[in-house]
């Protein structure tokens, strides 16, 4: 397991490289690295915007009906969102869809969520007062008709 702190926006390499070190031991291709590499700057990129600080954890499971896989979890101690559905949509904040007005404007397009559900098989978000922890894992062998998403607030 590695644990790396996101604060500012350089510590992002870090834990890319890392995911990307992992999920190569773990037998994922290439590509597959690159797309858990997106994944983990979504969320790292996620923490500095709107999380004031945090960290993002990585380590390999092993489950008996999905079996290897790269799980990642996310910490920050910013304020909850809103709407987390809405927040998973792709082109929407977590109150709702972003005016084409300010899309220019804002830093980002609204995406990196929903990239994070493409790229990954399962979701869980559990929202305290002090914080919250985005997990996800993306297994080796994608499971093809099943998604767990569950989150807490
Ligand atoms: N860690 C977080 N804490 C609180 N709110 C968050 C967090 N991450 C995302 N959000 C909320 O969910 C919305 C959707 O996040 P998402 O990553 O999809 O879009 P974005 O960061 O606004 O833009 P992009 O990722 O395309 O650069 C954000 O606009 C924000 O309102
Ligand atoms: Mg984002």
């Amino acid at each position: 397991m590695t644990s790396h702190r996101i604060h500012h926006p350089i510590d992002l390499y870090a834990a890319r490289q890392a995911v990307e070190t992992l999920a190569a031991r773990l037998g994922f291709r290439r590509r597959e690295q690159q797309e858990l590499a997106i994944v983990v700057s979504e969320l790292c990129s996620n923490i500095i915007k709107y999380g004031i600080r945090g960290s993002v954890e990585l380590e390999p499971v092993n489950d008996s009906t999905h079996g290897a896989g790269v799980s990642i979890v996310a910490r920050d101690v910013g304020p909850p969102f809103r709407n987390l559905g809405m927040a998973l949509q792709d082109g929407c904040d977590d109150q709702g869809p972003i005016d084409p007005s300010v899309m220019l404007k804002r830093s980002g397009l609204g995406i990196g969520l929903g990239a994070v559900v493409r790229l990954t098989d399962a979701l869980d978000v559990q929202q305290q007062r002090e914080g919250k922890e985005i997990r996800a894992v993306r297994y080796l062998k994608r499971p093809r008709h099943w998604r767990s998403s569950g989150s807490s607030f």
